[in-house]
């Protein structure tokens, strides 16, 4: 267990447990946000925010300055390494992402790794004026996605196609598509040390779709990929603690946990805690699993499953926070009342 450091988020990613929980969520800044509306409407467009770090900095903030959160996210997304690494990315308004899709081996040509450093330095700027306007006691969190779930996207040419392009492309030429995730991988590493040495003091990797992958396909898209940028990250910034979030791993969660080398795990919604609990190493940190739409809800419900997680997670290092991002329809007041909830359940350390 490291040593104690005073900044909640921080201990229990090292292995002790604090009471109350510390908390963040998801999606915490975003559309649900009055603040945020109105700060992406003075900028073009969604990537323009991405990219202009005062901005992306004041987005950052915006949560934190309204709820008693232990952490800020980065506010970025995790397609800017398939931008930075030259494809055509863009947010439709209402659509989600579009990306020119990168079909096969023969497209990889059109992906310029050199370019991406120069690319993502404004990301690094942002996280440095984020950390300057931050409490102390507030932890900074850094991001990006898993390569398989970037390649998914990148595949594709946007989400919810069920992760076909990607899978076929891995099925039908598996080495070609380890050169896609290859790229991804080590792009992803320099990006991670980036927004290490600006100042992320945690790294969350985003895995949204690991769903629904055979057993030995998920060993070699999911875990190995991981397991080099935590090695790596490991080697050249010890002691930054990753949070590895594995979306619809399902049974497949605790051999994530096990092997994928990540020092904490964020659980979904259709994880049971009590499966989680049982076949997760012990003293492992957890964080997760109110489902979203319970917080867009509200009211007693909504509290009596927060109390069944924190309940069901009494024994082990636990970060409060949500299965899934927030929709944008979460009204504040829920959040508040949540937060509430969650800080009042706490012990004695207060
Ligand atoms: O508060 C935070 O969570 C920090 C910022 C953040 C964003 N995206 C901002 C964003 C983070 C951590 C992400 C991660 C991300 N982006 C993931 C992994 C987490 C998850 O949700 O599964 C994925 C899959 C993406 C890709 C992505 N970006 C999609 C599918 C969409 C469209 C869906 C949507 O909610 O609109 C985005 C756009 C996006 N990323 C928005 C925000 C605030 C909304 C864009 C807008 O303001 O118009």
């Amino acid at each position: 267990m490291a040593d104690p450091v005073g900044i909640p988020l921080l201990d229990v990613l090292g292995g002790r447990r604090c009471d109350p929980v510390p908390v963040w969520f998801m999606r915490q800044a975003g559309r649900y946000l009055p603040e945020y509306r109105r700060l992406r409407r003075s900028l073009g467009s969604f990537l323009d925010l991405v990219y202009t770090p005062e901005a992306a900095a004041e987005a950052t903030l915006q949560p934190v300055r309204r709820f008693a959160l232990d952490a800020a996210i980065l506010f970025s997304d995790i397609l800017v390494i398939p931008h930075a690494l030259g494809q055509e990315v863009r947010f439709a308004e209402g659509e989600g992402p579009r990306l020119e899709p990168i079909r096969d081996r023969g497209d990889l040509s059109r992906l310029v790794p050199a370019r991406a450093e120069e690319a993502l330095q404004p990301i690094y700027e942002t996280v440095r004026l984020a950390r300057r306007a931050l409490p102390d006691g507030v932890a900074l969190i850094g991001f990006a996605g898993g390569p398989w779930t970037v390649a998914t996207y990148m595949a594709a040419g946007r989400g919810g196609d069920e992760q076909c392009a990607a899978k076929l492309w891995a099925y039908r030429d598996p080495e070609g598509f380890r050169a896609l995730l290859g790229l991804i991988e080590r792009a992803s590493i320099d990006y991670l040390l980036g927004q290490i040495r600006a100042g992320a003091q945690v790294i969350q990797i985003f895995e949204s779709w690991a769903a629904n992958l055979p057993e030995s396909w998920f060993e070699d898209l999911v875990i190995a990929p991981t397991r080099r940028i935590v090695d790596a990250l490991a080697k050249a910034a010890p002691g930054v603690p990753v949070i590895g979030f594995a979306r619809g791993a399902g049974a497949l969660l605790p051999r994530y946990a096990r092997a994928s080398g990540v020092g904490a795990v964020s659980l979904d919604t259709a994880i049971p805690v009590s499966f989680a609990d049982e076949t997760l190493p012990q003293g492992l940190a957890v964080q997760g699993n109110l489902d979203p739409l319970l917080v867009c809800a509200g009211g007693a419900t909504m509290k009596a499953e927060a109390g069944r997680i924190l309940d069901g997670l009494r024994r082990r290092p636990h970060v409060f926070n949500l299965g899934h991002g927030f929709v944008p329809a979460t009204p504040l007041g829920h959040v508040e009342e949540l937060i509430d909830f969650v800080r009042g359940k706490g012990g004695t350390s207060e």
